[in-house]
């Protein structure tokens, strides 16, 4: 079985549906860069192992990404999930780690890049919103797309509606990609 890394940045939504997926491999530890981020207490109360890489303490990429490497070996992680993790990747760490990165992001790629997705979609009046799961590379969202769904936006539908149809669909998309890819 395929040793994963989960990492993430603040609520986790993502990654407590992952783990509750049950997938066919081993969620070895959530990697986290914000010291207060909600989604550590979801690794607690779910039991898996959290590394809390505080990068205000990193002022160096460089720096800071030989700490995800420390833990990267630990636990000997052959697949990196990114679930809301938001810190870019050094190309050097992407060449250096040795197996797939992949991320879910809230918009139809190559639309809507980077933050605010959905909240850009739903002002530019678009009909249709989605996810995507895509491999990683040292861009804002630019790796290939593996799988996308399109989410309609409907009259009359607020802004907080449509965030909570995308990621309704993100909990239950992200894990069966995911099962695919293991
Ligand atoms: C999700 O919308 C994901 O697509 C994006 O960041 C958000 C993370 O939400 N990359 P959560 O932390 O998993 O609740």
């Amino acid at each position: 079985m395929k040793n994963v890394a989960v990492f993430a940045s603040g609520n986790g939504s993502n990654f407590e549906a992952i783990v509750r997926a049950n997938l066919k491999c081993n969620i070895k530890v959530l990697v986290c860069n914000k010291s207060d981020a909600y989604v550590i207490t979801r690794a607690k109360n779910l039991q898996i192992d959290c590394a809390v890489i505080d990068e205000t303490m990193y002022p160096v990429k460089k720096d800071f990404e030989k700490e995800v490497f420390k833990v990267l070996k630990k636990y000997e992680i052959d697949l990196i999930v990114l679930a809301g993790y938001m810190k870019i990747f050094s190309e050097d760490f992407i060449n250096n780690h040795n197996g797939p990165i992949v991320n879910i992001h809230p918009s139809l790629l190559p639309k809507y890049r980077g933050k605010g997705a959905i909240r850009r979609a739903f002002e530019a009046n678009e009909k249709q919103v989605g996810v995507s799961v895509h491999y990683v590379d040292s861009g804002i969202d630019t790796g290939k797309v593996i799988r996308q769904e399109v989410i309609e936006v409907y009259e009359g539908d607020t802004l907080k509606e449509v965030e909570d149809r995308v990621h309704h669909i993100e909990h239950v998309l992200y894990p069966k990609v995911l099962e695919e890819l293991l």
